[in-house]
């Protein structure tokens, strides 16, 4: 190459590597290519050269124009590429990291979930994962309730497909599939999410959490019902706390009975939680009815056994004085936040 062209291109090559933006870019081309630039001059002055010199420089310029336009573009890539480097660096955004929960933020249900079954689990209990579609046979059928009973009404009960699935209503409709499924003696529970197409308002949710509890053995009486319930509601509020039976009707146990626990907040003499009455409303509950039992493959000549359902959205307003049921589904997690502590 000619000496003059080499040192055009040396040159170049050394000012083309301080080049870093495209504005720059541009202008080191222009110096080199354009009207009035390095490259232009030369060739111009072709004119006056000899013809051998004519043909070799010329020659060389062109090699060199080309040279020249390809390190633009390579150049030209590099900086754009170096650009959306920049960019997804700066604007990377880690969508899982959620820097506004705090670790030890639990949910007031899944806290009173957690101590609910400890305390069974330490009874013996075991615990049965529920599913949340459930058959009209699982939820109704099975546990004696027939096709004619209101509960099966549209307007509380999510159906999946008419007349075979639902959303689970209660967690009673697991009780087939775990007397299909153990030989007694036996004690579980189920603690889940239910769904019932409810109007919300502050004490009701269309979404919320129940536990069901059964057990099966020789000789299951209400005596025990009593003990395992008051043993529970001791645990959770850590102080001795009583119960009574009121006559209730439930279509999967006979008797039945609706379970109300002492307040354990004033101890009879009346406050804002238990309205002013000493008690407080709790579950359902009673001995599993003979057809029940008998669905379930349950020989009913030897074994008996005793049923019962809670609900623990009350329970978690009742221990954390909670008045609105809303904030359990709701998203906006300042409000659970205030009963991480508790
Ligand atoms: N499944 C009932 C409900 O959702 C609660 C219930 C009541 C469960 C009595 C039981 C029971 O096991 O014996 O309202």
């Amino acid at each position: 190459m000619h000496s003059s062209i080499l040192s055009i291109r040396s040159s170049a090559v050394a000012h083309l590597e301080k080049v870093s933006n495209i504005a720059d870019l541009i202008e080191w081309k222009n110096e080199l290519l354009g009207k009035t630039g390095e490259l232009s001059s030369i060739l111009k002055s072709l004119k006056d050269a000899t013809p051998e010199e004519r043909s070799t420089l010329g020659k060389d310029a062109n090699t060199l124009r080309w040279e020249i336009e390809e390190m633009y573009e390579k150049k030209a890539a590099e900086i754009e590429e170096q650009k959306v480097q920049e960019k997804l660096h700066k604007e990377w955004k880690d969508l899982t990291e959620r820097k506004d929960i705090q670790t030890w933020a639990l949910h007031p249900l899944t806290l009173v979930i957690n101590d609910v079954m400890d305390t069974f689990t330490r009874m013996g209990f075991e615990i049965w994962q529920a599913k949340e579609i459930v058959t009209e046979y699982e939820n109704f059928d099975s546990v004696n309730v027939p096709a004619s009973h209101p509960a099966r009404d549209m307007q509380d009960t999510y159906w999946i497909e008419w007349g075979k699935y639902v959303l689970s209503t209660q967690t009673s409709s697991q009780q087939n599939n775990i007397l299909k499924s153990r030989k007694p003696p036996f004690q579980v529970i189920v603690p889940d999410r239910v769904f019932r197409n409810e109007d919300i308002d502050a004490t009701h949710d269309n979404t919320f959490y129940q536990v069901e509890g059964i057990v099966v053995g020789e000789n299951i009486s209400l005596a025990n019902l009593k003990y395992t319930i008051e043993t529970m509601l001791k645990d959770l509020f850590g102080k001795e706390v009583s119960i009574r039976m009121r006559p209730g009707f439930f279509p999967f146990v006979e008797p039945g009975v609706e379970i109300d626990f002492s307040c354990p907040f004033c101890g009879w003499s009346g406050c804002k939680v238990c309205k002013k009455s000493g008690w407080i409303e709790f579950m359902g509950a009673g001995l599993m009815h003979p057809n029940v039992l008998k669905e379930g493959g349950v020989d009913t000549q030897k074994y008996s056994g005793f049923a019962f359902g809670f609900g623990l959205n009350r329970l978690a307003m009742i221990r954390y004085g909670i008045d609105d049921m809303r904030i359990f589904m709701h998203t906006d997690i300042r409000a659970l936040r205030q009963f991480a502590w508790k």
